[in-house]
């Protein structure tokens, strides 16, 4: 029970009061493991040679043909030997149940002890059949949704034969040239956390043990969401209170709900790589946290200590990695080589590599790969999942509540938007490479599935109509595309301009599918520009100036500074990279056969310059505006962002009314709020509730969500929002990360963004 009696600390200007709630050097709940699973581990540890016992410690990448001939670089020769001799505890990459089996029998079969393998793999937004990625998903707002995606995924995975997720990503970003924003669930901690949360349990289920459920990771610990100016790797330098309060609870709240395994990061933390952070892994996550499960390293992060200066060899490498508590090492072969002599000489406590096999083999015997080692490796299972029909209605569901609409005016002389679209057969002219394109829509990071097997932009509106007409108008990019090589643009080719422009000109109006080729983002990916890439621009503008009835359908994998569009364009729609099912989605959606409910997870830049641009900063000592210059701003553009955090509109219109604060209980303070469908059209909203802690001993957010709700309301009708505050929403964490909750004037706001609301005030006595 959290104790709110206050005591008065005396002499203080404003009497702050600090309640210690919990620390991060105290466990908010230490997890009891079951005894008989403790024993067993423990006798198998008693068994282990050392080299067995460094041998759980090391992943390998399977590059390995199991079924066909193997590469002839040596390095598969001598990755099977290991395997043979017990020094492999995990792979990754290796999917499809016959190749797992051959895998696992080696394991099972042929090591003297027979431990059997974890097998992992990057599922981030489904395995075959592909939701929309995950910043799309994150837009949706919609906990079950979200949930439903990761479990599909999980099933999916699970009858190829994968049982270890790397996923979720839970790091927070606010800065969109950073790749990997698609990733992740945008730019706010509470919304962050609770995405987070609903994909651990959508991939881990109630119960590890049975076949369709993996483990998921939380990644990457931490810090990676804010590499330096969005450059992907690039070093972290961010505050303490940051830290605190806005890159760790995500990753808190993961262990305290179970989360078996946690991967670290590529980036330095104030010099120092989280591979070999100590201070991370094991004073916080293992200590503080009491995290039961293990650390995965990132692929070859421990090796990248070298490069980073903070390791002088491979040898160096193992001993920091273990001593800070990476249990794990993926890729880097320094344990593999290494660990076994660094403990023999001292350099490394043979309680410490105890302690990480413990870890990863409690997670072994979890998952009930003891009892069962084939458990996912069932082919008539692996047929009659992947890409079952039922995943399909899934990925179709989650991708329309995700698109998100950005704007929808009326058209002169037509008195109505131009959406939903009448389905009257008008003429349609479809114009951009992307909405003739079955792999972009894919997204980035899907390496399970199959290229080329999105349903398109053009395939889904064929549906709905048969009067349409598709011009490219310009390809996006050039060359071969991959998830290894860097997308080249095509910047200069406009020859099929023309074309484009007079089908426009022949249209009733205009669908324009315009954004990011899908390979753009992702890791590895960064962009210093947010415009439209290439010609796309200038198609728009040409296109424009011919038909002004355009419906402009984005397609990215972040957000896109797209001022002018904004300005000139009667319609925009933000449809992210939907999956499998993209071309359903966006017809569904702009045809009003489905109402459109996203809000945005992330701010949308009004030009790259105002990056990073977030809605809860801190207010500055000069927020302005003022009159003369010297005040927080700039003199060249507007401090407000082109669309905020939490922004999404509908084809109906919600009214927010009625702000009641009940204060009575401090320990429970109620809020509630009317809702009313304004509009014609019945729809689905999402109320949300912004709070700010005016007075605080380190300072806090102008705005911080503190809680949502997604709903439907029929046309005209009301209901009432409820939220309830409690000291975990209304406290907050100082600089030495102790959880505090301070007494002083709220302020609090409802509404259906960031920005526009009803507004109250309290006082937490
Ligand atoms: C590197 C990425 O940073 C990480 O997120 C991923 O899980 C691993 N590679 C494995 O593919």
């Amino acid at each position: 029970m959290i104790n709110l009696s206050i005591p008065k600390t005396a002499g203080c200007l404003l009497i702050i009061c600090l309640v210690h709630i919990n620390s991060i050097v105290k466990a908010q709940n230490s997890v009891k493991e079951p005894v008989v699973q403790e024993e067993k581990i423990n006798s198998l540890l008693q068994k282990m040679t050392l080299e067995e016992k460094v041998g759980q410690m090391n992943q390998y990448n399977g590059f390995w043909e199991i079924t066909g001939p193997a590469p002839k670089d040596g390095d598969a020769k001598k990755k099977y030997d290991h395997l043979r001799k017990g020094m492999v505890g995990a792979v990754l990459n290796v999917k499809g149940t016959e190749n797992v089996r051959k895998l696992q029998e080696i394991a099972v079969k042929e090591t003297r002890l027979g431990i059997p393998l974890l097998f992992g793999y990057d599922v981030i937004h489904g395995h075959k059949t592909l939701f929309p990625i995950p910043l799309g998903e994150a837009a949706s707002w919609d906990l079950a949704a979200i949930e439903t995606s990761a479990r599909t995924a999980a099933i999916e995975a699970s009858a190829a034969g994968i049982n270890w997720t790397f996923a979720p990503m839970v790091d927070i970003t606010r800065d969109a040239r950073w790749g990997r924003v698609m990733e992740g669930a945008g730019e706010d901690t509470y919304l962050g956390t609770k995405i987070g949360l609903a994909r651990i349990k959508g991939f881990q289920g109630d119960d590890l043990a049975a076949n369709n459920t993996i483990i998921a990771c939380a990644k990457h610990f931490a810090g990676y969401g804010f590499a330096e100016a969005g450059r992907d790797y690039n070093t972290v330098d961010v505050g303490t209170s940051t830290l605190y309060n806005t890159i760790l609870p995500p990753f808190k709240a993961a262990v305290e709900a179970g989360v078996q395994t946690v991967m670290n990061s590529f980036n330095t933390l104030n010099g120092v790589p989280a591979t070999g952070n100590k201070w991370l892994q094991r004073d916080i996550l293992k200590d503080a946290w009491k995290f039961n499960g293990f650390v995965v390293s990132d692929w070859g992060s421990g090796m990248e200590m070298i490069d980073h200066g903070f390791a002088a060899n491979l040898k160096q490498v193992a001993e920091q990695s273990a001593n800070a508590g990476s249990d794990m090492d993926m890729e880097s072969y320094a344990y593999v080589n290494h660990l076994k002599e660094l403990v023999e000489t001292g350099k490394v406590d043979i309680k410490l590599v105890d302690d990480a096999v413990r870890r990863i083999l409690r997670v072994k015997y979890k998952l009930g790969l003891f009892d069962d080692p084939y458990k996912y490796c069932d082919a008539a299972r692996e047929k009659e999942l992947i890409y079952n029909p039922a995943h399909a209605v899934a990925a179709l569901d989650v991708a329309k509540r995700s698109i998100v609409l950005l704007k929808n005016t009326y058209v002169k002389g037509s008195g109505r938007p131009l959406l939903p679209l009448a389905k009257n057969q008008q003429k349609i002219g479809v114009i951009g490479a992307l909405a003739n394109d079955k792999n972009s829509p894919l997204g980035s990071w899907r390496i399970g599935s199959d290229d080329n097997t999105a349903v398109s932009v053009l395939e889904g509106l064929k549906k709905y109509s048969s009067n349409l007409t598709y011009a490219k108008g310009a390809d996006l990019a050039i060359g071969k595309t991959d998830f290894i090589n860097e997308v080249k643009i095509n910047e200069t080719d406009t020859s099929g301009f023309k074309e484009a422009i007079q089908l426009a000109s022949n249209s009733d109006m205009v669908i324009m599918v315009l954004g990011e080729h899908g390979f753009q983002s992702g890791e590895g990916r960064s962009r210093t520009k947010l415009n439209l890439p290439g010609v796309q621009q200038q198609l728009l503008e040409a296109v424009y100036a011919v038909n002004k009835n355009i419906v402009l359908v984005l397609m990215n994998g972040r957000p896109l500074a797209i001022t002018w569009a904004d300005e000139n364009i009667p319609s925009i729609v933000e449809t992210w990279q939907l999956g499998s099912q993209t071309g359903h989605a966006i017809a569904q959606v702009l045809y009003g056969d489905y109402n459109p409910s996203g809000k945005l997870p992330m701010t949308f830049p009004r030009s790259v310059g105002q990056v990073p641009v977030y809605y809860n900063t801190l207010n500055t000592g000069r927020p302005g505006p003022k009159p003369e210059v010297f005040w927080s701003h700039y003199g060249d553009e507007s401090n407000k962002p082109l669309y905020p955090f939490g922004f999404g509109l509908s084809y109906t219109s919600f009214a927010y009314s009625n702000l009641v604060i009940n204060d009575a209980n401090p320990a429970a303070v109620k809020v509630t709020a009317t809702v009313t469908n304004t509009g014609k059209l019945d729809g689905e909203e999402v109320a949300q509730l912004y709070m700010r802690d005016k007075v605080a001993s380190v300072v806090r957010p102008v705005k911080e969500l503190k809680g949502f709700s997604k709903f439907s309301l029929k046309a005209g009708e009301a209901r009432q929002v409820s939220f309830t505050l409690t000291a975990a929403e209304l406290g907050f964490y100082d600089n030495t990360g102790t959880f505090v909750l301070e007494p002083g004037d709220f302020d609090l706001m409802i509404g259906g963004n960031s920005v526009e609301g009803v507004k109250g005030s309290f006082t937490l006595k």
